[in-house]
C-alpha cells in the first residue's frame, strides 16, 4: 500500500505529518510558495508554485498524479478539488472540506443555518457602510475578520462605533485572495476555547481526542495543552457539533474543530479540516497516536483501534523576534537538559517578527495538573532564542 500524497502547503505541520508518512513507507511531494519550506526537507520530492493559480496546480497534478492531496492550509485554489476528485484521486478529507473552509462564510452558514449549530451571531459586510449596518445588528463589542484570512490576519475587535471604519480598513488590507469582504461576529465573553481533534474514518466510527485547551494571541496560539478541563456536559455538546460538522463535510481525516465555552454553554467556532496548530501538543506523547499520525492512518484506511490519552502535556511557540536570512537559535543546550520536555525547530529559512519557528513540549503523568505543566512549556520555550 506504497501511496503517493501530493501535499499542498509544507509547513511545520506538514513537516510531521509528512515524516508519519515517510514512517510506513509512503511517498510524499511538498508543495509550497517557497524554496525549501520545513516540509519539503523532509519529502521524496517538492515543488514550488502559487498554490491561488487553479493551472498551476493542475500542472503538478497531471504531472505527479497522486492517489491523495492533502492540503495543509487553506489559501489553494480550492474550487479545483472538486475536478480532481472526479478524476479519481482522493482529496483529503474531501473537496467539500478543503473549499468550505477556504472561506469563513461557507463553513459558517453551513454550521449555524444548515445543521442549526450554536455559532455567535453574525452578518457579514462588502463596505463600510455595510459594516456600519451589521454591527448595529450583531452589537458591540464584536469582531471583525476578513473572509479569507486565518492566523488572526486583519481582525479586529470593535469596542465602540468609532472603531468601525479603521476595522474594515484593517480587513481589506489583509484580506487574502480576491474577496473583499468581512464576516462581524458577536463577541463571545467565553471562559476558555478548546480544539476538539475529531477522526473520521472510511467505514469506522467517528474518534475524539481528549479536548485541548489554548490561549491566542494577535491571533496564533501562544501555548496549548491536553486534556484541557471541560464539564461532561459541554463536552458532550461539543462532540455532538464536531461529528455533525465533519459528516456534513466528508470524508476520512483529522478535523480541529474549534469551541469557545462560556457560561451559556458551547459556541462553534470554526475548524480545520486537517491537523490544527494547537494539536502540536500531541508531539509531546500525550496520546498514543499524535494528530498527524491519526491524519495519516484515517487517510490511508487504517483502523484506529482507539485514541488513549497517555499523558498530560503542553506546548508553547518559539516566536522570531526580527526579520532574517538562515536565522540561528541560542538555548538549545539549555532546553535540552530540561526534564519531561522536548522540542522541535522547524528549519524554516526566514524570520520575521512573530514568526513561529520552533515548540517547546512539556509532559507529565496524568495526575500532574496541567496548569504546571504549561507553566513548565513556557519556560522551556523562553530558553530558547531566535537570532537573526
Ligand atoms: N466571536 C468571537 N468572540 C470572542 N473571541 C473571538 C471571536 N472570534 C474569534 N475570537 C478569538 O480570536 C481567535 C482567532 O479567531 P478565529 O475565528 O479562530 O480565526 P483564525 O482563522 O485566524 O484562527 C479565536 O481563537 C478567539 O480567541
Ligand atoms: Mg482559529
Amino acid at each position: 500500500m506504497q501511496k503517493k500524497i501530493l501535499l499542498l502547503g509544507s509547513g511545520e505541520l506538514g513537516k510531521e505529518f509528512v515524516i508519519a508518512a515517510q514512517r510506513i513507507g509512503q511517498t510524499v511531494i511538498a508543495v509550497d510558495s517557497y524554496e525549501n519550506a520545513p516540509a519539503m526537507q523532509v519529502a521524496h520530492g517538492f515543488e514550488v508554485i502559487n498554490m491561488l493559480d487553479g493551472s498551476e496546480l493542475d500542472r503538478i497534478v497531471a504531472k505527479h498524479q497522486p492517489d491523495f492531496i492533502v492540503p495543509e492550509i487553506e489559501a489553494i485554489r480550492t474550487e479545483r478539488f472538486y475536478d480532481y476528485e472526479k478524476q479519481g484521486i482522493t482529496v483529503v478529507p474531501s473537496a467539500k472540506a478543503a473549499n468550505f473552509t477556504m472561506n469563513r462564510k461557507a463553513i459558517r452558514d453551513l454550521a449555524a443555518k444548515e445543521l442549526g449549530l450554536k455559532t455567535a451571531n453574525y452578518r457579514y459586510a462588502t463596505t463600510a457602510e455595510e459594516l456600519r449596518k451589521a454591527v448595529g445588528e450583531v452589537g458591540i463589542p464584536c469582531v471583525v475578520k476578513p473572509l479569507m484570512s486565518s492566523s488572526g490576519k486583519g481582525q479586529s475587535t470593535i469596542k465602540s462605533e468609532s472603531d468601525i471604519e479603521k476595522a474594515w480598513n484593517y480587513a481589506v488590507k489583509d484580506s487574502r485572495g480576491d474577496v473583499v469582504e468581512v464576516i462581524v461576529e458577536a463577541f463571545v465573553k467565553f471562559n476558555s476555547e478548546i480544539t476538539l481533534l475529531t477522526v473520521t474514518q472510511n467505514g469506522n466510527p467517528t474518534l475524539f481526542c481528549p479536548p485541548i485547551g489554548h490561549r491566542q494571541e494577535r491571533g496564533d496560539y501562544q501555548e496549548s495543552w491536553q486534556p484541557a478541563l471541560v464539564s461532561d456536559k459541554d463536552l458532550f455538546e461539543a462532540q455532538d457539533m464536531a461529528e455533525k460538522v465533519t459528516e456534513a463535510l466528508g470524508g476520512a481525516g483529522l478535523f480541529g474543530v474549534e469551541f469557545f465555552l462560556a457560561d451559556d454553554g458551547v459556541y462553534f467556532s470554526e475548524l480545520s479540516p486537517r491537523p490544527h496548530d494547537t494539536g502540536m501538543v500531541t508531539l509531546a506523547g500525550t496520546q498514543n497516536f499524535n494528530e498527524f499520525e491519526l491524519h495519516l492512518r484515517a487517510i490511508l484506511s487504517l483502523p484506529i483501534f482507539e485514541i488513549k490519552l497517555e499523558k498530560t502535556g503542553a506546548s508553547a511557540v518559539i516566536l522570531a523576534l526580527e526579520n532574517s536570512q538562515n536565522p540561528t537559535f541560542s538555548g538549545i543546550d539549555k532546553i535540552a537538559g530540561l526534564p519531561k520536555t522536548d522540542f522541535r525547530i522547524f528549519g524554516k529559512p526566514t524570520s520575521r517578527p512573530y514568526r513561529r519557528m520552533g515548540v517547546a513540549l512539556a509532559s507529565d503523568t496524568l495526575e500532574t495538573p496541567v496548569a504546571e505543566v504549561v507553566e513548565r512549556a513556557k519556560s522551556a520555550a523562553k530558553t530558547v532564542t531566535v537570532n537573526p
